[in-house]
């Protein structure tokens, strides 16, 4: 199968009736972003197009596609925009429910941790709070938003958002031998659709030296 991307709808001419990009890269790892508006109504939104995009100094990205259900930039952008703080929250798998019901389209004024159910722990250093229930948190203040063009049937552009991060924690229970237990977290990865998959392996692989040895 081959099909070019043209107005991001080249899919259809090759049968497919979904675009399978999504279902293509991954799994993608969420950033389950809580920012604050100018008034200090928290915001809590999950992010697929997220990642950690160098180690020194820490940095991570999110990017926002398409408006908010009333209009303009989604509220972690405006938010972030606004206040220059977010912390980015992992998703474990017994958070799942809870961070879908997040992702609901809910007026700007809705603090969806309430909606959610979710209880909120205090940050260090910013004022975003993060979520209680969540065993790792990125405390991050605002690099830079590169604005990427948008679907123009929405005429909404995209918004790629880099944060600094300033600070983390770490659940104490994942920590054992001065490592972190990644398959311990069962941290939940985004795939195409609708589908989610959770990490339950590990294989280590070191790295080679040069000279390679025969
Ligand atoms: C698992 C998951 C991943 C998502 N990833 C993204 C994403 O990377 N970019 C995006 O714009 N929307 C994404 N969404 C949709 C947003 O969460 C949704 O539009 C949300 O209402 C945005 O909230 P905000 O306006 O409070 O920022 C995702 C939804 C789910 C359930």
């Amino acid at each position: 199968m081959f099909y070019e991307t043209g107005a991001g709808d080249g899919h259809r001419a090759a049968g497919l009736a979904h675009n399978p990009l999504n279902a293509l890269v991954v799994p993608r790892p969420i950033g389950w972003i809580s920012s604050i508006n100018a008034d200090g109504i928290a915001n809590l939104a999950p992010y697929s197009y997220f990642n950690l995009v160098s180690s020194v100094p820490p940095m991570v990205m999110f990017s926002a596609n398409g408006p908010h259900a009333e209009g303009g930039a989604k509220d972690s952008v405006q938010n972030i925009r606004d206040t220059g703080e977010f912390v980015v929250n992992f998703v474990t798998a017994g958070l799942m429910e809870a961070m879908n019901l997040t992702s609901a389209p809910a007026p700007r004024a809705v603090d969806e941790f309430t909606l959610a159910g979710l209880d909120k722990a205090p940050s260090r250093l910013v004022r975003p709070p993060r979520v209680a229930a969540s065993p790792i948190h990125l405390e991050c203040r605002l690099h830079s938003i590169i604005e990427l063009p948008g679907d123009p049937a929405t005429g909404q552009p995209n918004h790629v958002v880099f944060g600094t991060v300033v600070a983390v924690h770490i659940s104490d229970e994942l920590v054992e031998d001065g490592r972190v237990g990644s398959v311990k977290a069962r941290p939940l990865g985004r795939m195409g659709y609708f589908d989610f998959t959770e990490i339950v392996n590990r294989t280590e692989l070191l790295r080679p030296h040069w000279p390679l040895k025969p």
